[in-house]
């Protein structure tokens, strides 16, 4: 993204300014610890079309291509991981559709460059549905779902947690995200504390979102619960 503003519209309807390279560089090397972990989870409650989590997923997938460079198998279950671990939503239809499309091309173009011909069109389509999950059209205030004009629907944000359970087994489940920011007293407190807001706290995480429901599958294969 090299242009700033879309539109003088946009800017004044959803205050649409998006960050250049140098800023979202410079503030992804304060928590850079962080974006090298391949499991870390974020969340970018208003993404645009991705700058900072498309800088934040090439950092974790630059981490996987090193250690895991010479095992197709292992590079590919760590990089469903990496992409597994970052979240994002935005008011506008057009802007999510972009971010997602963005994550899977910075994630796809790493997939063939290191699994060449072991790349798999089920891991591909796997991925792919969990940018569809990850990335959500939605009103970050009010965490509801929105429609195609950005209104309100009643529908809740909802989040899917991902974890790798036993060897190639990936457990998935969803929280509905008002539950998961506002929680109980206590998760309430203990946030509060926190320095950083952070999406999931094991783990403790059932106390903090409501839980909605559990689904196990292969993988390659999470796109079968759609
Ligand atoms: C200042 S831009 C930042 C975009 C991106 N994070 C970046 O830094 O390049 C703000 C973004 O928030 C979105 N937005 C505005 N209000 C929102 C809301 N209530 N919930 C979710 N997204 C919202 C806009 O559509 C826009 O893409």
């Amino acid at each position: 993204m090299t242009q700033q503003v879309k539109s003088k519209q946009r800017v004044a309807e959803h205050g649409e300014v998006f960050t250049a390279e140098r800023e979202v560089k410079a503030m992804c090397d304060l928590v850079k610890q962080e974006t090298e972990r391949i499991d870390s989870r974020f969340l970018e409650p208003a993404c645009g079309d991705g700058n900072f989590l498309s800088e934040i997923l090439s950092r974790k997938l630059s981490v996987v291509r090193k250690k895991y460079k010479k095992s197709p198998i292992d590079y590919e279950k760590n990089a469903i991981l990496a992409l597994s671990s970052i979240y994002g939503v935005d008011i506008l239809l057009d802007n999510a559709i972009a971010c997602r499309e963005r994550l899977l091309a910075i994630w796809d173009k790493e997939y063939k460059a290191v699994c060449k011909k072991e790349c798999s069109a089920d891991t591909r389509e796997a991925a792919k549905f969990i940018l569809s999950r990850n990335i959500v059209c939605g009103n970050a205030l009010s965490l509801r779902c929105v429609d195609e004009s950005g209104n309100d629907t009643n529908e809740p944000i909802v989040f899917s947690e991902w974890a790798f359970i036993t060897g190639t087994q990936m457990q998935r489940k969803d929280y509905t995200f008002d539950e998961l920011l506002n929680g109980d007293d206590a998760s309430k407190k203990k946030r509060q504390k926190k320095e950083q807001l952070t999406l999931f706290d094991e783990p403790q995480l059932d106390k903090e979102g409501k839980f909605l429901k559990q689904y196990i599958s292969d993988y390659r294969r999470v796109q079968d619960n759609g």
